[in-house]
């Protein structure tokens, strides 16, 4: 990396000298007129902390608990599709970053290499699941995660179809250039196949996905109380307020916004994780706040790849830890636990 960046704006505005627009709107893109995209950024800059002082920060720790492995902090990465049009590495790369930074990467269905390479990487990471309508094929994929020691399953909730893109419908862009395929869609004859939507997806199937595995299983996309307590009924083992980067429905909720009355109807009984809009150390100080057990980054972490590979994610991952110690400190807090809703000015609380 020649320029490593302030801030994780620095690291995007260098991806984006370095990227074909194509692929730049691709990862930097959002549904319909991107006003959930917009709005997950936005939902931070209206909260006000109000900070402690005198209460002997000298002494902090990042580390987290979460589904009984410790987490180094509380920023994992999320699950994002094709990132060897990052960087010729890809997600072995971000695998690396991850592991050395002692965090959880989440690996994406959409993988451009294979699962087994990338959890050979090292580190805990963790797969995420668009379940398909073979149920077969879909079990084929969950051992084949299960058995590269992958940690958990995220179950991808909020996609019963694709998303209407506008950038890409532009571009024209709707395949991996030659040569890259989604690794993890192979059936038994090495036959890639297409990752389908499947719009007949309901809880029957999280029920049915609960019997074909013993690893924890968490739900991405959930926005709506109702469906968190759903969650909670159907036996899994955690939420992530989600609206997929609003890359899905245009006019969904911001997740800081949706993540209060989520946090609330899970009332304790599972973590609730976030994505969404998390750009800097502050955002993670508010999203912990509010009730949040961990966030996720996505879209920063491609910068970090496009920018310099592994060791762009990691710089990414750094500048987040970083800024995340110096504002537990500045708003008198030692620890993630140590952060509650007291924190958060009244007037800026949902
Ligand atoms: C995604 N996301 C995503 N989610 C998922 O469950 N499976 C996937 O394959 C992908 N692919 C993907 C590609 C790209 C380019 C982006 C930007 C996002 C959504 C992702 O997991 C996450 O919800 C958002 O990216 C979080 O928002 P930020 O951090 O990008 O603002």
């Amino acid at each position: 990396m020649d320029e490593a960046g302030l801030n994780l704006a620095d690291v995007a505005a260098d991806a984006r000298r370095r990227l074909d627009p194509t692929r730049w709107d691709y990862f930097a893109g959002g549904a319909g007129g991107e006003r959930t995209a917009r709005a997950n950024e936005e939902a931070f800059a209206r909260r006000w902390i109000v900070p402690r002082v005198l209460r002997g920060v000298g002494e902090r720790d990042l580390e987290i608990s979460l589904l009984g492995s410790a987490v180094s902090m509380p920023v994992l990465i999320a699950p994002t599709a094709f990132h060897r049009l990052a960087h010729p590495d890809g997600e072995v790369a971000t695998a690396r970053a991850a592991a050395e930074a002692g965090t959880v990467m989440v690996v994406s269905m959409a993988a451009t290499r294979r699962v087994e390479e990338i959890a050979a990487a090292g580190g805990t990471p963790w797969f995420q699941l668009y379940p398909q309508p073979d149920l077969e094929f879909t079990t084929a994929v969950v051992r084949r995660a299960e058995a590269a020691g992958c940690r958990a399953l995220v179950v991808t909730v909020d996609s019963p179809v694709f998303g209407r893109r506008d950038r890409d419908l532009r571009h024209g862009f709707v395949d991996l250039p030659p040569g890259m395929v989604c690794e993890n869609m192979r059936d038994a004859t090495g036959q890639v196949r297409d990752i389908e939507m499947d719009a007949g997806l309901s809880w029957e199937r999280i029920a049915w996905l609960r019997g074909v595995t013993t690893l924890p299983i968490l739900l991405k996309g959930v926005l709506h109380p109702a469906d968190a307590r759903l969650a909670v009924e159907h036996g899994v083992d955690g939420v992530l307020v989600s609206n997929h980067g609003g890359r899905q429905l245009d006019g969904a909720l911001a997740t800081l916004d949706a993540l209060p009355a989520v946090v609330e109807a899970v009332a304790g009984r599972l973590p609730v994780l976030l994505d969404g809009g998390v750009r800097r150390g502050v955002d993670v100080l508010v999203a912990l706040a509010l009730g949040a057990s961990a966030v996720l980054v996505g879209r920063p972490v491609l910068w970090g790849l496009a920018v310099g590979g592994a060791a762009g994610v990691r710089h990414v991952l750094e500048l987040l830890r970083a800024d995340l110690d110096g504002a537990l400190a500045l708003a008198g807090a030692t620890r993630p636990g140590d952060l509650g809703v007291d924190l958060i000015a009244p007037a800026a609380r949902p």
